[in-house]
């Protein structure tokens, strides 16, 4: 089997906000990998660059004339060589040259190309056979802040955890089950809602924050106790969208709130406890490591997770790990580039007890490798919706590894209770 790379194909296609991305696939002499890039709409800003200067347009033209020569001749195999040589042919320390979605696109679709070539499945080609852990899905069910349009709660993501499930497939019957219960819960409570969802399919409503934490941890309790195990809902509060840099408060506009730093603390703790929330998401601003540190030491059995703080950059993460900054990380590999670059973050991650959340971004294709990189990399939990066609593309993606593994599957420990 050869998985000399022969030629590289890139395309102009669209994620589900019908924005542009790049496609690329990668050739082997015995295989194919394909992979489109997704885009964040709330980024944080020490991602890396999306594309060079003119956009796709020049991306494409950069992997025809740059970077499918240089690539051709190289073995698919060694992801790190493809991976250092991009970095090589982009020059810049934050993809700025060649762009970091072309480089999310290369990565991903040499690596699957690796794995085509040698007949395996991609977490299988990565993980070997002790890939055989799936993660729990966390699944977005209520939209807020820059996801949602017009009036709904500040906080961006209300999302529910089924971290009791015995099963892949039971954890998603939970999740659909629980956003079901929401929407119909939603309709009971504002005449106004017409169903909308936002682009990652939670419902988006004008409803305010304390009716959304209330429906979220009734819908978890009650879908808890008809399927018999534990389920749970967590928060991505996205805090650098709310944070007002002159004033130093987070602005909880829908509210009609703000809160300082020390309110902020406060306002979450709180939150923790009385709804046994099991997961927060940046609570706070990209650049607070002490304050996550702070909230993690006054917290238990609650995963306090960073996305804009650490933007999957490992310098970021070990400033993090140093600090005890929180003990979760989200991996979304198109924030730092390559896939090679992710890993690196994630194994320093597993190293210091950090939860690794791999994670779709709000714009996203129905492409479903990070399917396969949280099973290959043992990462315990997937932050992937509920519903919504690039969402359902990773979740059944799931569920086929899950009845490819057979009785030698497992759920990933998660220890929340
Ligand atoms: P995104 O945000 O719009 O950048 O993908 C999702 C998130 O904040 O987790
Ligand atoms: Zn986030």
């Amino acid at each position: 089997m050869s998985s000399i790379i022969e030629d590289l194909i890139a395309r102009k296609v669209f994620n589900n906000r019908g924005e542009e991305t790049i496609e690329v696939d990668v050739i082997t002499a015995n295989g194919f990998g394909r992979a489109a890039a997704p885009a964040g709409k709330s980024r944080g800003k020490n991602e890396v660059v999306y594309y060079p200067q003119g956009g796709v347009d020049a991306a494409i033209k950069k992997v025809d004339e740059q970077i499918a020569p240089e690539l051709a001749g190289l073995n698919a195999d060694y992801q790190d060589e493809i991976d250092t040589t991009l970095h090589e042919l982009d020059g810049t320390t934050n993809f700025k040259g060649i762009g970091g979605n072309t480089a999310y696109a290369i990565s991903l679709a040499n690596a699957e190309a690796a794995a085509n070539s040698h007949s395996q499945l991609l977490c299988q080609f990565i993980g070997g056979s002790a890939a055989n852990i799936l993660p729990y899905p966390l699944g977005n069910c209520i939209s807020g802040g820059q996801h949602a349009r017009g009036k709904a709660p500040d906080i961006q993501e209300f999302l529910a955890l089924p971290h009791g499930a015995a099963t892949f497939l039971e954890a998603q019957i939970a999740n659909t089950s629980i956003h079901k219960k929401i929407g119909d819960a939603i309709k009971k409570k504002s005449s106004t809602f017409n169903g909308g969802k936002s682009d990652e399919g939670a419902w988006i409503a004008n409803i305010s924050q304390d009716e959304a934490f209330e429906i979220i941890a009734k819908a978890c309790e009650e879908v808890g106790n008809e399927l018999d195990f534990e389920c749970s809902f967590g928060i991505d509060c996205a805090s650098s969208s709310l944070w007002k840099e002159k004033e130093e408060k987070y602005d909880y506009e829908r509210e009609s709130k703000k809160r300082d730093t020390a309110e902020q603390l406060e306002y979450i703790k709180d939150l923790i406890e009385k709804y046994h929330i099991t997961y927060v998401e940046d609570p706070f601003h990209e650049e607070d490591f002490e304050s996550f540190a702070e909230l993690t030491r006054k917290t238990k059995n609650c995963l306090i997770c960073g996305d804009d703080l650490f933007t999957t950059n490992n310098e970021r993460l070990t400033q993090g790990t140093k600090l005890n900054a929180g003990n979760a990380i989200i991996i979304k590999v198109n924030q730092i580039g390559t896939l090679t670059d992710a890993v690196d973050t994630i194994e320093n991650a597993a190293r210091n007890g950090f939860t690794n959340v791999v994670s779709h971004r709000s714009g996203d294709t129905c492409d479903w490798h990070i399917a396969h990189l949280a099973v290959a990399y043992k990462c315990p939990i997937i932050k992937t919706g509920v519903v919504e066609g690039a969402r359902i593309a990773k979740l059944n993606e799931l569920l086929r590894i899950e009845q490819y593994l057979g009785n030698r599957a497992r759920m990933a420990d998660l220890k929340l209770t």
